[in-house]
């Protein structure tokens, strides 16, 4: 047998990575960026991330671990002391009570997330997802070996799961259902009498219930609220949570998770094998966010609810666009349907390619969130881009 050399070699990708595809909301980004790179002026509303700068305070706790030395490794799961800031927070703000065993570090929100999947879904266990939810979910079950359950939502109902249609697709090999509220890309917030009713069908039935609460200080109407504050129900709930949107921290790469401590253990071992420690100056950087002045937090929601005024009754005015108004989080998600089918165009994604080539807007379809008739607007972009932008989609819409 002939050995192979390296112009015979086959390249054969691991069959999990063939299971799983690239992040859209990053592909839509670099398509924008190849775009723009080329010289052309694109307006960019696919971007998931605050417009404004880290706060000050933020940004000279990183120099400061810098000049420190604070640039070692630091324990895999994250330091002592950004587990005790990050659960002396979310006491304060929500009346839970973790310890730092029952806490980890992880590389971001979504690092959170597929370690907990990771460490928790065999191959063949079911997750129940509502749509439309967030790109990364189902990617990251599936990495797992295990089978995504869609649960519909309905557009009238403002995207809002029902805990009656995620019963009826439980099953004896439901494991885990996600709940994201405030929800990426809908805006949308679960009322909380149906949250708990969900927690309590979870409980029951000895089903995780993982909630994302990646925007739950971007609400606009009432406080923040976090269902890991019930009692009894730490064996449960587990908690996903990230500085990245809070503090304008997208690029530090910091989340957390609130969980048993054994899930805390499973994930640290996988977490010691692949990343180890998150970066240690970026831990420092987030024990300030967490401990230091909130005074941004209120600031930033201020704003998006001046954007997300503008932005709403702007959709809606557009001839054959609806639009849902976002309780939470800054994203609006239009309903373009009126348009498919017309001027060759079958799907959102070809309406978010041909806006973006013909209009220069960035927007992500709705297939990257399992619905077939949206598209995502994030509006944490100045009003400026905003005016811009929308003008542009009008622009292009009128002209189908
Ligand atoms: C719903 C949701 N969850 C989690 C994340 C993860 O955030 P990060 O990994 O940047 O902390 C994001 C980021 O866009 C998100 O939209």
């Amino acid at each position: 047998m002939s050995t192979p050399t390296l112009a015979t070699h086959k390249i054969m990708i691991a069959d999990r990575i063939s299971a799983i595809s690239e992040s859209s909301t990053m592909k839509v980004a670099a398509d924008a960026d190849r775009l723009r790179r080329s010289g052309v002026d694109v307006v960019d509303f696919g971007a998931g991330e605050p417009d404004f700068p880290t706060p000050d305070n933020i940004k000279a706790a990183g120099i400061r671990a810098i000049e420190q030395n604070f640039t070692k490794y630091t324990p895999a799961g994250g330091t002592a002391e950004l587990k005790e800031a990050v659960v002396a927070r979310h006491a304060a703000e929500f009346g839970t009570s973790y310890s730092t065993s029952e806490c980890f570090i992880s590389v971001g929100g979504k690092h959170v997330i597929f370690n907990l999947t990771q460490a928790l879904i065999n191959p063949g266990d079911e997750v129940i997802i509502p749509t439309p939810y967030w790109v990364t979910y189902k990617d990251v079950v599936s990495y797992a070996g295990g089978k995504c359950v869609f649960v519909e939502t309905e557009e009238k109902n403002g995207f809002a799961v029902s805990v009656a249609a995620i019963e009826k697709q439980v099953t004896d090999r439901t494991k885990m259902v996600f709940v994201n509220s405030p929800s990426n890309p809908s805006g949308t917030v679960l009322p909380r009498g149906e949250f708990e009713t969900i927690l309590r069908l979870c409980v029951e039935r000895g089903i995780f219930l993982l909630t994302d609460e990646c925007y739950s200080h971007f609400l606009y109407d009432g406080s923040p609220f976090s269902i890991a504050s019930l009692p009894d129900v730490k064996n449960t709930v587990l908690v996903a949570g990230t500085v990245s949107k809070t503090y304008s921290m997208t690029g530090w790469r910091i989340g957390y998770g609130l969980v048993p401590a054994a899930i805390a253990g499973a994930v640290l071992k996988l977490q010691s094998h692949s990343t180890s420690n998150p970066t240690s100056i970026a831990q420092k950087a987030a024990v300030e966010a967490l401990r230091g002045p909130q005074d941004s937090v209120p600031l930033m929601l201020a704003e998006y609810r001046k954007r997300r005024d503008f932005v709403i009754p702007r959709l809606t005015a557009m001839p054959g666009v609806t639009c849902t108004t976002p309780a939470g989080a800054f994203y609006a998600y239009p309903n373009i349907g009126a348009y498919l089918g017309k001027s060759g165009m079958a799907s959102s994604l070809q309406f978010a390619e041909r806006l973006l080539a013909e209009a220069h807007v960035a927007v992500v379809p709705g297939e990257a969130f399992g619905t077939g008739e949206h598209i995502r607007i994030s509006y944490a972009t100045s009003m400026k881009e905003l005016e811009r932008g929308l003008d542009r989609i009008e622009k292009f819409i009128r002209s189908l």
